[in-house]
């Protein structure tokens, strides 16, 4: 395949359709450790590690789709490298419901994104099960390799193998299938530990409750819970993602309602219960590490800037402030109950764009500026720098410079200079999160590799793409030999 690498300027669609739909199908085969074989470029020597991807791996059973992607059941891919050369193993996470539908090829739960059991409305009103689909990330805690999905406990699996070792309450830590962040954040900076695990869990309702954990992830107690708090704000919170800074996790609730009627009803999923209120105000919830200077004191709670956000970047302190970068759409994007999600119309859709929050924690205010107006998601800097000021940016984006479309292109931006730099893979190459690992032989913010599974619509099949993160030129592609849908989020493990 030829990557187009000129910008395009126009507007018209520099994507086909089909070509982007196409990933849209399931994982026929689990492999283990497949080597891979290269199509363009060199090995890495310098690569020893293990890159994980999540994301969902059944869409259809016995010719039911699932109403929107993210209500396929996770499948992981991981991709070993030993001093360069990687070899591939991938494996469905046998959840509860995985194995149950699978025996019987048809789909028995809703999904939280719209999917119906058959039989209509009266066959699914007040039906309110769900099954943890753990499709959504996959992180490594102390031993184990856990993939998550927000609303219900982290599933474990082997590292080695990626075999299913089943739900965990990671050693006590939490309730039966008690819910746990699709988000931890990674935090190389604290006096605590080499690395801190930072992740939350939320019950939500009339009040919603925030529960912060800080695990260690390094040397003899990785994997133990060593920082823990709750704490209770009014109102029914809708919580994806969040931020840190060395001593401050920062939540933005989004001013969403949510009406359970048509859930209970049967007629539509719990997600496509959200909707914006324009009356309603969003706010930050802004919670003080105890791991921090701020320990034991209550949150913050500042009015946040109008929009809705699934990810943030990064955050940082500075003076009394915190800078905080994210990606903020218009509305809340939801495919509607009559909407198939393989044949949208990208301009029906609000884009995401890159945006800094300025919270004034002594003021009492916050205001918005805006990064870079081209339609973007899945931004990350180098995780060295999570919680602290980073220059650059890493993000997945459309090829065009205005508008909506997917995403195929992948954006270095320089966050004090504004300056950006792009590699993109249109006509019929679609992106995905770009994974950032530094590299190891160079402390400079900018140099390492960017980690991205490609899907390639010229051959309807999935590579591997690595870029140099400091120029995006292309180092190395690989043809992978199984077709992953287009996918969520991922983490680098170093071995
Ligand atoms: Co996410």
């Amino acid at each position: 395949m030829t990557y187009i690498q000129e910008k395009q300027i126009n507007d018209n669609p520099a994507f086909n359709k089909e070509d982007w739909a196409s990933a849209y199908k399931n994982v026929e085969k689990e492999l283990t450790n497949e080597p891979l074989n290269i199509s363009k470029g060199g090995n890495i020597g310098e690569l020893n590690g293990t890159l994980f991807r999540n994301g969902p791996g059944i869409l259809e059973r016995g010719g039911q789709w699932v109403h929107h992607p993210f209500d396929g059941d996770g499948m992981i891919t991981a991709i070993r490298f030993e001093n360069g050369k990687p070899s591939l193993t991938n494996k469905f996470v046998q959840t509860k419901g995985f194995l149950e539908e699978k025996k019987i090829n048809k789909f028995i739960y809703r999904g939280v994104f719209g999917t119906q059991k058959s039989g209509g409305i009266l066959n699914n009103a007040l039906d309110l099960k769900f099954k943890n689909i753990a499709n959504t990330h996959v992180i490594k805690l102390g031993n184990e390799v856990l993939a998550l999905w927000e609303a219900a406990g982290p599933h474990a699996l082997d590292p080695n193998n990626l075999d299913t070792i089943g739900l965990t309450t990671l050693g006590g830590v939490l309730k039966s299938n008690e819910a746990f962040s699709a988000h931890p954040k990674s935090d190389f900076n604290s006096n605590m530990s080499s690395e801190l695990l930072v992740t939350f869990g939320i019950q939500t309702g009339p009040k919603s409750t925030i529960r912060l954990m800080e695990f260690s992830n390094a040397g003899e107690n990785a994997g133990e819970l060593i920082i823990d708090r709750k704490d209770t704000f009014n109102g029914f919170a809708f919580l994806h993602d969040f931020a840190i800074t060395t001593n401050w996790a920062i939540f933005l609730q989004n001013a969403i309602d949510f009406n359970p009627l048509p859930f209970v009803m049967g007629q539509k999923g719990a997600a496509q219960c959200l909707k914006s209120n324009p009356n309603k105000k969003a706010k930050f919830f802004i919670i003080p590490r105890e791991s921090g200077v701020f320990k034991g004191q209550p949150p913050i709670i500042i009015d946040a800037p109008d929009g809705f956000v699934f990810h943030h970047v990064n955050a940082y302190e500075k003076d009394s402030k915190i800078i905080l970068d994210s990606i903020f759409y218009d509305d809340f994007p939801s495919v509607g109950p009559d909407e198939n999600f393989r044949d949208i119309d990208f301009d029906n859709y609000p884009e995401g764009n890159l945006k800094r929050s300025i919270i004034d924690l002594k003021g009492g205010t916050s205001k918005l500026e805006t990064l870079s107006s081209q339609c973007c998601e899945f931004a990350t800097v180098n995780p060295k720098l999570l919680g602290l000021k980073a220059s650059y940016s890493w993000m997945a984006c459309t090829d065009k410079k205005i508008g909506n479309a997917p995403l195929q292109a992948i954006k270095k931006i320089n966050l004090i200079t504004k300056e950006e730099i792009s590699w993109s893979a249109a006509p019929s190459g679609f992106v995905s999160e770009p994974i950032m690992v530094p590299s190891q032989s160079s402390n400079k913010e900018d140099e390492g590799y960017l980690f991205i599974l490609l899907w390639n619509g010229s051959r309807r099949g999935s590579d591997l793409v690595i870029l140099d993160a400091k120029d995006l030129k292309e180092l190395a592609i690989y043809e992978l030999p199984i077709s992953i849908p287009h996918g969520l989020h991922g983490s680098w493990v170093n071995n």
